[in-house]
């Protein structure tokens, strides 16, 4: 597949009707927030098994507490880099109707984002898996984990685990507006986790011309990616906006 540019994908958003954006954690890597698979990735450090399950959780809450701390204070440094601030942009444009977010960071929603799907939650909401209570994060003391609710209950962020399911009205969201779209950007993922994965897919079923934003092809690359743009998302999606302005 020939690589695209910045001005085809201009030409595209200036064509389309309704445009998606899916996103993953390579969006937020130049924020300071590691990607999860690949060289520096997170899971190079941590089993995903013995810290990203929900029964690892619940066995062992310290010990997954242990990476959950270093994830929460890389996610407070973090700040939107030109790449969230693009997407915003594009919405403000009327030119992107929405995200689908797989990253917990909050980083769309802190560059002005407004219709962001949070496909696996945000790491900025802490709940009891007691009680349901939402969790003030100012009310928590993070040097004392495991954390626990006043009903005696464990509060975990409030993040989708692996065994865990989508939160059913994300979900609902997510495939709508993937079924809705004509042009769906996929941004930063590697495309390796399901039901995220699969939303490429419904795009594509219904019609939508898929562009993805990646340093490497992934495994959508040869089955559904329509234009292929190789490079880091900020720098791609800045020089695409500036075109569109
Ligand atoms: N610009 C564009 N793409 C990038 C950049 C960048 N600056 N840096 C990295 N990437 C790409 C990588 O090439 C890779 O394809 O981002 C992708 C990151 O892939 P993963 O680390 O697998 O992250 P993601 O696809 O979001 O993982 C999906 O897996 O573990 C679960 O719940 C977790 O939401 C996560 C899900």
């Amino acid at each position: 597949m020939p690589n695209s540019h910045p001005a085809e994908l201009a030409e595209l958003l200036r064509r389309c009707q309704v445009a998606a954006a899916l996103t993953g954690a390579g969006i937020s890597v130049e924020s300071g927030i590691p990607s999860f698979r690949g060289v520096h990735g997170l899971w190079t450090r941590y089993n995903p098994m013995e810290y990203a399950h929900i029964q690892a959780f619940l066995d062992n809450p310290a010990k997954v507490w242990g990476m959950l701390r270093e994830l929460d204070e890389l996610i407070r440094q973090a700040r939107p880099n030109p790449a969230h601030h693009a997407l915003a942009t594009l919405e403000k444009m009327s030119k992107l109707k929405g995200i689908i977010t797989q990253n917990v960071d909050n980083l769309h929603q802190a560059a002005g984002s407004k219709n962001v799907i949070e496909f696996h939650g945000n790491a900025r909401r802490f709940v009891c898996l007691r009680c349901r209570r939402q969790i003030d994060p100012a009310t928590l003391d993070f040097s004392q984990t495991p954390l626990y609710c006043s009903c005696g209950g464990l509060i975990k962020p409030d993040i989708v685990f692996f065994g865990e399911e989508i939160p059913p009205a994300a979900n609902r969201a997510a495939f709508d507006l993937a079924e809705a779209c004509d042009l769906m950007l996929v941004i930063g993922t590697s495309a390796a986790v399901m039901p995220a994965n699969f939303l490429p897919k419904a795009a594509k079923n219904h019609g939508a011309v898929i562009v993805e934003i990646n340093l490497e092809p992934t495994e959508l690359t040869r089955r559904f990616t329509d234009y292929f743009l190789e490079g880091s998302a900020s720098q791609i999606l800045s020089e695409t906006v500036a075109l569109l302005k």
